[in-house]
């Protein structure tokens, strides 16, 4: 795919979101490899505290710091942050009132879990506010450096072309991403509201997309569906449809048509079954017969499930259900699928 038939040139903050269990880490970690091929540098944050990437990446558990956990195809690097809440605090304490040892100091009176807990909106911005720092971020330069150069390129690179934020579920990401309805009550002035407004700023930019996972199911799309009109509802931008999972068929159109209908040929299949040498091919026949209508029942149920999603308008991907386990070769073969889709 060359550039510019990729969907989402130009945005920096890629959200994914999607009902619990669809495959929304691995889908994330894909999706970083996929932007980070071709010589990219690409941060995948978790939020979830479960070490999810660590082990998709078969690497021991990621300590509170940035570090590269893979090299994508053709060249690039992804790197993965597992946010910790706390240590996000402490960090924030620090940034914004030089008061590390007092943060410490906090944690052993129990005033972090105040962040944490008691005002879960605090803690979401400690995220989110980690997330957006490091799409904000741009390489360092000293001064001699800075003085050799011309006005026109006085602001240094970036130094993530791309992050990918593992997000909280469908039911959780509203208010997860709004964070300035969330410390609204919390703090009309001083630096934790500027902070506040500085992470809505990257949210809310053209720059930052919300992606929805879901899968051919009644469930998963539904809350999708649900899920988007929510956080279109606060104001954020929409991105595409990582539709997971999904399985081709495995009978001809015309064969699916009838049997969905509850029509098997039983004698063609059994004569098929014969000529391949199998014994007692009539009454396999029967069996396999109301496998395949099931079957043919599944896809055209798929069928529906994926014009609802198509319905939504937005640019959908389709990634293979991954059936000899799901390890980084899985991983690696869905970042091709996404690429080669237009997602990255
Ligand atoms: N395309 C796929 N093919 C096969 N297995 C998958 C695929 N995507 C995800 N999985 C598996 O499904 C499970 C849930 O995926 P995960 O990414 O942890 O979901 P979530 O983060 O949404 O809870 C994991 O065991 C994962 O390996
Ligand atoms: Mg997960």
């Amino acid at each position: 795919m060359s550039a510019g038939d990729r969907d989402w040139d130009g945005v920096r903050l890629h959200v994914v979101t999607g009902k619990g269990g669809t495959g929304k880490t691995t889908l994330a970690a894909s999706l970083a490899l996929a932007l980070a091929s071709g010589g990219k540098k690409v941060l995948l944050v978790e939020v979830e505290g479960r070490q999810g990437i660590a082990q998709l990446f078969d690497c021991p558990p990621l300590p509170y710091e940035e570090r590269r956990v893979a090299v994508a195809p053709r060249g690039g690097d992804v790197h993965a942050l597992a946010v910790d809440p706390e240590a996000a605090l402490l960090d924030y304490l620090e940034m914004f009132y030089g008061m590390r040892r007092a943060g410490q100091a906090l944690t052993r009176f129990g005033v972090v879990d105040f962040a944490t807990t008691i005002a879960p909106g605090a803690r979401d911005v400690l995220l989110t506010g980690k997330a957006t720092e490091a799409v904000r971020r741009r390489v360092r330069r000293d001064r001699a450096d800075r003085a050799a150069r011309r006005p026109e390129q006085a602001r240094a690179p970036f130094v993530y072309d791309a992050v990918v934020l593992d997000a909280p579920p469908t039911g959780r990401i509203a208010q997860f991403l709004n964070v300035n309805a969330e410390v609204a009550g919390l703090a009309k002035v001083g630096p934790i509201r500027n902070h506040a407004d500085r992470v809505m700023e990257v949210i809310r930019s053209p720059e930052t997309v919300v992606h929805f996972v879901a899968m051919l199911e009644e469930m998963p799309a539904q809350e999708c569906l649900d899920g988007m009109a929510e956080v279109r509802g606060v104001g954020l931008n929409i991105g595409g449809i990582l539709v997971n999972m999904v399985r081709s068929p495995l009978l001809p159109p015309d064969h699916l048509a009838t049997a969905g209908e509850g029509e098997v040929d039983i004698d063609a299949l059994a004569r098929g079954l014969k000529s391949a040498g199998l014994e007692q091919a009539e009454q396999t026949a029967q069996a396999l017969s109301g496998e395949i209508v099931d079957h043919a029942r599944r896809v055209r149920a798929e069928a529906d499930v994926r014009d609802r999603l198509a319905g939504a308008g937005r640019p959908r991907y389709e990634l293979p259900l991954i059936t000899d386990g799901m390890d980084l070769a899985g991983l690696y073969r869905l970042a091709d699928e996404l690429r080669e889709q237009g997602a990255a």
